[in-house]
């Protein structure tokens, strides 16, 4: 018996475990209920019993032996496997990185949210615009150099010939097709110009235009609408002037402009010392562009303004590339804040 003992120990210390299934062989074949060293215990009842003592303790130390065995090969194999075994439950984790919003949508929807508490909603337009929506029914002539190739991107769609919009003014054209004055919305939108790209111009860009059309509208309103969205914007102190300038869809049409935001109307580079910063464009809205959007230019007046969104972010975040603005680089992304 001892010496049967002592071959199945032999061959169990031969035994190679390097796998799942050699490790749950050799369990079955030797630690089982119907294996090896469980037949040499019932075995042991066929031996006198004087030597039963010793031969017990023999199988005993065999079993120990067969069962230190199979349990390091298995927490071997479960190491090397990056099983649950060794995780230590109390290490903190890893910080979930979160994302930043684009400074261009933080801007965005600071000036929707400007608006939207004085009545305005918002409306969007195609990307890809027809000649009317973008330029007949806002009264540009047929020799505008903005229908230029030069300075709008053209594209052949089926028979029709399109053009990538160069400004959101197309949404409003649309507004005004089909709702009843008044009317009083925001069209926040990408719009593209065919420029060479550089830190100051860049072949897309982002917009957000108004429209304001109501019986009895008038300049004053618009002014007093500017003043009250530049001070919301960039606080209650900043004041804004308007100059003369010319739209072909607004008739006055005005430059406007905001104190200096950075030196407080001081002079700094950024104004170019002269206390002020161009912000948007501005005018009552051309009683042919009513007409050819159907709203009675008799009955209704009203007033347009449009400006880019980049200029804005800007001037709050002084970024003085526009090229960073589409360049995904994270870096850059991640410095901005707010805006929810
Ligand atoms: N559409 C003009 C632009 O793209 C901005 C503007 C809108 C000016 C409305 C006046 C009135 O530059």
């Amino acid at each position: 018996m001892k010496d049967k003992i002592e071959t199945l120990k032999n061959e169990i210390n031969q035994v190679n475990l390097t796998d799942a299934l050699s490790v749950e062989s050799f369990r079955i074949k030797y630690l089982g209920s119907k294996g090896l060293i469980k037949s040499l215990f019932s075995e042991l009842k066929n031996i006198p019993n004087e030597e039963k003592r010793e031969v017990g303790k023999f199988i005993n130390d065999l079993r120990d032996f067969a069962q230190n065995k199979w349990k390091e090969a298995k927490e071997k194999l479960e190491e090397n496997s990056g099983s649950h075994h060794n995780i230590d439950l109390s290490r903190p984790e890893d910080a979930i990185e979160i994302g930043a919003r684009h400074p261009l949508s933080i801007v965005r929807s600071e000036i929707i949210d400007i608006f939207s508490r004085i009545g305005f909603t918002v409306s969007e337009g195609p990307e890809i615009e027809d000649d009317w929506h973008n330029f007949s029914a806002l009264n540009f002539p047929p020799e505008h150099p903005a229908r230029d190739m030069q300075d709008t991107f053209f594209i052949e769609k089926g028979e029709k010939e399109m053009a990538l919009r160069t400004h959101t003014s197309s949404v409003q054209v649309r507004v005004m097709e089909h709702s009843k004055p008044p009317i009083r919305t925001i069209s926040p939108g990408r719009v593209y110009r065919n420029e060479a790209i550089s830190a100051r111009a860049h072949c897309f860009f982002h917009q957000v235009e108004g429209l304001y059309i109501d019986k009895d509208v008038s300049f004053a309103d618009l002014k007093q609408t500017l003043l009250y969205f530049a001070k919301e914007l960039f606080g209650e102190k900043t004041k804004i002037r308007l100059r003369p300038s010319y739209f072909p869809f607004t008739e006055p049409s005005a430059e406007v402009d905001v104190s200096c935001t950075i030196c407080n109307s001081k002079g700094c580079n950024v104004c170019k010392y002269t206390g002020w910063l161009e912000i948007l464009g501005c005018g009552m809205v051309d009683p042919n562009v009513l007409e050819s959007s159907g709203i009675d230019s008799k009955t209704y007046s009203g007033f347009a303004f449009g400006m880019g969104i980049e200029r804005i972010a800007q001037l709050k975040y002084k970024v003085n590339d526009l090229r960073l603005y589409s360049e995904n680089d994270v870096r850059f992304l991640k410095q901005f804040t707010g805006g929810f």
